[in-house]
């Protein structure tokens, strides 16, 4: 059997970095070197501030790097001294051309396997770990084929990355899963078998499982859209619960304990963020529409436009609670991060929901563990946010601190569940706070203090429950406003290329 002994792995994101780690603690037989075009990246991969936040990481990375773990921006050694190389780049929605806005972009997987025929000699696996449409290796192996040259001999494998950020170490290292997809043809199992002894080193066999490359490609794609559709499923009961009176945590308990349907991924919220959820699932749509499979695009397109109404709803139920108006007004917005754990701010609700304020007016003072000021100017500055980049520095200040981002505010709002929101001192809070006072809970963080919240004098206002109200003020009312908030009309459908 083929032993790999030196692996290459392009892309040192969110994917290849933790993923990489974990192969190097885990087979320290392996000489693993992770590369990427981006020299800063590389250069904090290499110092004691890592790219990026993931709980446990830094220690993995401090007891490898060095040893049998790699951090470079010399691509073309790295691939051409590996027995298996790693794709793991980005694979964003296009911003241009045909497929704009649904397509994944596919210029840094074509890129990637245009230097490997280049680079390399003799006998090596190319695996796609980065996220693709069904048939993306076809396109690699065209590119191998039509630039061969005598000896070379590259075998091409699907391995999708199923991590979730914030919890990215624990999912690598006790996987549910570990999918390796190929040919079904000798050759294409003998490269299969040298990727699966990789994950024997720590993975029991019975959770590797092997496909043909395009069960694992579309596996990948419809895991994402399954999970999303969980979400915005149960955002839609929430919607249901703030109209009735029902709470929609015990909605998703009742449902969840019933086996069938389990409790995972059934948290009401501002809607799912993060960088690969809405890709994934536009991408699958545009897959459908491209094979004339019109119903099922539109199906799973409604799993976006679901989250999208979700972020608009809560916007639009900050404002009304707000009077009508947060013109002028300063609100707080706890949590940057499309989740707790991460400082990733790919796709947030939060950047959403700060876009619908601005918009109304709104001064937005932000605090976030993890996140950079930097980094919340610059998601806020994008074209696709605000046409007037300036806008942002008149509307937003970006604090270090949440008490004092909640000085003097009308209203408090968290978008993110970071376990530290639990924990604030809500009476020094509310003391400094203009009256009444709002909270305005998109995740569902306060839930066990709401008594006392309600006791300090906030006005409580959380996703999928009717809080009962302790001043008069005009109750949340989702049908007038549906029908006079443009923000909750359905936005127009985007034109088809
Ligand atoms: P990322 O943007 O964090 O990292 C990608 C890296 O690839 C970047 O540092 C970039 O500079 C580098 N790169 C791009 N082209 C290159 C080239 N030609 N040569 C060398 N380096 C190059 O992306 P990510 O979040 O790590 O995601 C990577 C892939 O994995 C995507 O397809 C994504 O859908 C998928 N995925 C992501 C997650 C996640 O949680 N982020 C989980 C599972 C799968
Ligand atoms: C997701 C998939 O879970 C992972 O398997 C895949 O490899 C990459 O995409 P990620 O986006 O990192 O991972 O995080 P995830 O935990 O799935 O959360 C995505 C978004 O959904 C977050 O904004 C999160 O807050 C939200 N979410 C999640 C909910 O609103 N409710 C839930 O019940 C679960």
């Amino acid at each position: 059997m083929f032993q790999i002994k030196k692996i290459c792995c392009i892309g040192a994101g969110y994917v290849g970095g933790p993923t990489c780690s974990v192969i190097a603690s885990k087979c320290p037989d392996i000489k693993v070197t992770v590369v990427d075009v981006n020299e800063a990246r590389i250069n904090a991969w290499n110092s004691d501030t890592l790219p990026i936040y993931e709980p446990g990481l830094k220690e993995i990375v401090l007891s490898c790097r060095g040893k049998n773990l790699f951090f470079s921006t010399d691509i073309d050694t790295a691939i051409k001294e590996a027995d298996l190389v790693f794709i793991s780049v980005n694979t964003p929605t296009k911003t241009y051309g045909m497929g704009k806005g649904r397509a994944a972009d596919l210029k840094f997987i074509e890129a990637c396997a245009r230097r490997i025929v280049e680079v390399s000699e003799g006998y090596k696996i190319v695996t796609e770990k980065s996220t693709v449409p069904v048939r993306a290796a076809e396109s690699i192996r065209r590119i191998f084929d039509a630039n061969t040259k005598p000896k070379l001999n590259l075998q091409v494998l699907s391995n999708p990355e199923f991590l979730a950020e914030g919890t990215a170490v624990k999912d690598l290292q006790e996987p549910d899963r570990v999918l390796i997809g190929g040919d079904e043809g000798p050759e294409g199992q003998r490269a299969i078998a040298a990727l699966r002894e990789v994950y024997e080193h720590w993975v029991d066999k019975s959770r590797i499982i092997t496909t043909n490359t395009w069960s694992s490609e579309l596996s990948k794609l419809a895991a994402n859209a399954f999970l999303a559709q969980r979400i915005s499923s149960i955002n839609s009961i929430s919607a249901l619960c703030e109209a009735t009176g029902a709470d929609v945590e015990e909605v998703a308990k009742a449902i969840g304990m019933d086996q069938r349907i389990g409790s995972k991924f059934l948290k009401a919220s501002v809607g799912f963020g993060g960088s690969c959820f809405q890709k994934d699932v536009l991408n699958l749509v545009y897959l459908c529409e491209a094979l004339n499979l019109t119903e099922v695009a539109k199906y799973w397109q409604q799993v976006i436009d679901m989250n999208e109404y979700q972020r608009r709803r809560f916007a639009c139920r900050i404002i009304d609670c707000l009077f009508n108006t947060v013109s002028g007004k300063k609100i707080a917005l706890l949590g940057f991060a499309f989740k707790k754990d991460t400082g990733d701010t790919r796709e947030s609700s939060s950047i959403y929901i700060s876009k619908y304020l601005m918009d109304e007016g709104a001064e937005l003072h932000i605090y976030d563990p993890k996140v950079s000021k930097e980094q919340i100017m610059l998601d806020l500055s994008q074209p696709s946010i605000t046409e007037r980049p300036e806008k942002v520095s008149e509307l937003v200040t970006v604090s270090s601190d949440p008490y004092e981002a909640c000085t003097n505010a009308h209203a408090l709002v968290i978008c993110t569940e970071w376990d530290m929101f639990k924990k604030l001192d809500y009476l020094k809070i509310y003391q400094k706070m203009q009256k009444p006072a709002f909270i305005f809970d998109g995740r569902r963080v306060l839930d066990d203090l709401h008594m006392q919240l309600q006791n300090i004098g906030f006005q409580i206002e959380t996703i999928g429950k009717k809080v009962t109200t302790r001043i008069p003020f005009t109750p949340f009312t989702p049908t007038t406003f549906l029908l006079k908030d443009p923000l909750l009309r359905k936005p127009k459908a985007q034109k088809k290329d």
